[in-house]
């Protein structure tokens, strides 16, 4: 390979090493013990990459915070850096580290969408591995993606106790395209390969060290511990890519295709990934690792990988909002949940996760103890599944507390009730709260429709009051809508929007409006589909096209699933309000009157008689259907998947148009993250905005137009302007 310009001698100047003489302990984990360097003269390669001389060992600082990204820059100086290594004669070794707090913790994705500049990763790795000199990556913080590739190219890796590695990249819809689907391999052999880069799980250094991905960890002085490995190497190359890739049974191997597949749901990465890390017993390094750059650069410039990338930056601008940048969040040490029905539960079982200590509240007895027995049943469960150890439970147990009596909450800083959805019921618990909370506690609602406004005005303190809009199952959906009433200060809505980090969720800011933005959405997006129903498809065909387009579940199946009787009863409450002429679909009321509420009661869209968990489509249903057609006088044709799909999706689209110009969410990537992570959109198609982005606003205009024809009387077409603004 030809280098660009070769550098002149480095003068790194005198570091004087110390090495206590306990110190042949070093590479065993362990202490490091001490290590001192004296008159460090540093030498940079442009402004993010340093390096220092410990004895003949070079040590090459990489300083791009906040978590040293891998840019054009870091790349440059460090192609300058492992020459100069290669050309210092005085140099035997090199120690590649992170500054600041972090090993290279991925690459900076913002280049993923465009022609990525010169030099690119593979020949910064090259550079490593061709060098005469052995290069040690230590590793603090977290080696991901392309960061983690560059410690692969290096002779040996180090890591500091707690840190993390992995190759992340399947789910950003790219495979590792810096050789990790060839090196990993080597390593750890192919089954686990496979499972590690199409999870693109993180490997904790105790679990590294014992797949191989680490030599040492340290738990005191990284660099101190990785100078001295680097010395031990005397001078000794052993390149990953050398060596040959451990033997399993094909069987083994089969069986970790296969799973990855199923968990993957065959999308394009997982399968390209598959097929590339085979490559490493099937033909030369040399030929892998080319096929494994063209498929990453097919890839990352493909629909699924712009729709990912979407999503990671739309996930960090969310949890930060603007409007919160400067204000200081309370300090919260402990919740109160009122109500111990299924979100009550749900939700004090994440306050406890996240290590809160929390009172469970509820007025009935019995519904408190109904509550606690499905809480320890739950946590029951995470035993037998092993996902928390029994001292873990016992831990959460014990911070829980329950009570009948609002009296024992004066010194609760956090209140999230989750009774009946009735706004004379919530009101009075609210004037309950009000008079015992302290004077700094947050009060808020789990509230589906009410308005949070309407709820905070029977409090004396309506600033201190917000929506915290939890999904069912609360300790599991990453979804949590942080409601902004009308007078909700900032401090309190800083304060949810902490707590919702703090429970590991994806917390997402919207303003107080029916619905707020995922029930508002799903909304229409159900409305539509039943329109489609009455106008010739029937439920098992409208499931099967979205389905197919990725959802998890079609919405007839989801109505099922959640029971249709909720609905209904709020349709009910909600009637005098609706507009007498708009389209108005009979059929899911029909399916309640004759007792069809979905899965519970045996049946709904579906007949659930033979299995409860599978239903059939019902010949009964679809006469009923049939009728409904033909009493409003609509000619039933068949639909095709596209055309169900275009309906479905246009529908939020149109929806998320009009919440947008209404100011309900901040931003229109807002309105894909809660569609995402709370209603089964698949991510890898971005979401609703993000496809409507891909066409013009003015063929857009067209579409809902059409859709507002197709959909009659109540259906308004907005104006897709609000969509490409930020
Ligand atoms: P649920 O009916 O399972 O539980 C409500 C609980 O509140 C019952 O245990 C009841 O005894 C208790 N309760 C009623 N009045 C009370 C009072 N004055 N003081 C103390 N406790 C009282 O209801 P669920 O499904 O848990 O819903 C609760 C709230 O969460 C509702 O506002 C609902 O709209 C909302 N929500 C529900 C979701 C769901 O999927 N179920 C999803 C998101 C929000």
């Amino acid at each position: 390979m030809i280098y660009p310009k070769l550098l002149p001698q480095a003068n790194l100047g005198e570091i004087k090493l110390r090495i206590r003489p306990e110190s042949d302990s070093l590479f065993r984990s362990g202490k490091t013990g001490s290590m001192t360097m004296t008159a460090s003269e540093a030498r940079s390669f442009g402004p993010q990459v340093r390096m220092e001389r410990a004895g003949s060992i070079a040590v090459i600082a990489i300083d791009n915070p906040p978590i040293n990204a891998g840019s054009l820059e870091v790349r440059r100086g460090l192609l300058d850096a492992v020459q100069a290594v290669t050309e210092n004669t005085e140099v035997t070794g090199a120690v590649l580290i992170g500054e600041g707090t972090t090993f290279i913790a991925g690459s900076d994705l913002r280049e993923f969408g465009q022609p990525l500049e010169d030099p690119q990763l593979p020949t910064v790795i090259q550079a490593v591995e061709v060098s005469p000199k052995p290069f040690v990556a230590a590793i603090h913080g977290a080696a991901l993606g392309g960061g983690f590739e560059l410690a692969l190219g290096c002779d040996a890796r180090v890591a500091a106790e707690d840190a993390v590695v992995g190759l992340p990249e399947v789910t950003l819809g790219i495979i590792p395209g810096a050789g990790g689907t060839q090196r990993l391999p080597r390593l750890v052999g192919l089954s686990k390969a496979i499972e590690l880069i199409c999870t693109g799980r993180r490997v904790s250094a105790p679990e590294a060290s014992m797949l191989g991905l680490i030599d040492a960890t340290f738990d005191m002085d990284l660099k101190a511990g990785a100078i001295a490995y680097a010395s031990s190497l005397a001078g000794q190359k052993k390149p990953v890519i050398q060596r040959s890739v451990p033997r399993e049974p094909e069987a083994t191997i089969k069986a970790a295709e296969e799973k990855a597949r199923k968990a993957g749901r065959e999308r394009p990465p997982v399968l390209e990934a598959i097929r590339v890390i085979r490559l490493a017993t099937e033909v030369t390094p040399l030929e892998a690792l080319t096929t494994e750059r063209e498929v990453f650069q097919r890839l990352r410039v493909s629909e699924e990988a712009f729709a990912l990338r979407h999503h990671f930056f739309a996930e960090r601008q969310a949890t930060k909002p603007a409007s919160l940048k400067e204000v200081e969040p309370h300090n919260i040490e402990s919740v109160a949940v009122i109500g111990s029905g299924t979100m009550g539960v749900g939700i004090a079982v994440a306050a406890l996760n996240a290590g809160f200590p929390v009172t469970l509240l509820d007025m009935d007895s019995q519904a408190l103890e109904r509550g606690r027995e499905r809480l320890r049943e739950h946590y029951e469960g995470s035993i037998a599944r092993g996902k928390l150890s029994q001292e873990e439970v016992s831990a959460c147990l014990n911070r829980l507390s329950i009570a009948t009596d609002y009296e024992v909450l004066g010194t609760t800083d956090l209140f999230i009730e989750a009774v009946f959805e009735d706004l004379e019921v919530k009101q009075k618990v609210f004037r309950a709260l009000d008079q015992v909370a302290h004077p700094n506690a947050i009060l808020a609602t789990n509230t589906s429709y009410l308005e949070v406004s309407r709820i905070a005005e029977v409090t004396r303190r309506p600033e201190s009051v917000l929506g915290l809009h939890f999904f069912s199952p609360a300790q599991i959906m990453r979804l949590l809508e942080v409601v902004q009433a009308q007078h909700t200060g900032l401090e309190a809505l800083a304060t949810g929007m902490a707590f919702g980090r703090k429970l590991k969720k994806l917390p997402v800011l919207v303003q107080d409006s029916f619905g707020f933005i995922g029930n508002r959405i799903y909304a229409a997006y159900r409305a539509q589909c039943e329109y489609m129903l009455e106008e010739g498809a029937f439920p098992e065909e409208i499931d099967q096209a979205l389905e197919a387009y990725g959802f998890a579940m079609g919405p007839f199946a989801v109505g099922d699933m959640s029971g249709l009787d909720i609905a209904w009863q709020m349709r009910k409450q909600r009637a005098a309000q609706r507009d007498p002429d708009a389209r108005y679909v009979s059929i899911p009321d029909i399916l309640c009157e004759m007792g069809r509420f979905g899965r519970k009661s045996g049946a709904g869209y579906y007949d659930y008689r033979e299995d409860p968990k599978k239903g059939k489509p019902d010949p009964e249903v679809a006469e009923i259907i049939r009728s409904e057609s033909e009493r409003k006088g609509y000619t039933r044709h068949n639909f095709n998947e596209e055309e169900i799909q275009r309906r479905a999706l246009l529908a939020m689209a149109n929806e998320a148009a009009l919440l947008l110009a209404e100011g309900v969410a901040d931003r229109p990537a807002d309105v894909d993250l809660v569609l995402v992570n709370g209603y089964g959109f698949p991510k890898w198609k971005g979401g609703p905005v993000f496809q409507a982005r891909q066409k013009e606003p003015e063929d857009l205009a067209r579409e809902f137009e059409e859709l507002a024809r197709l959909s009659e009387h109540g259906f308004r077409a907005a104006d897709p302007a609000s969509l490409f603004e930020r």
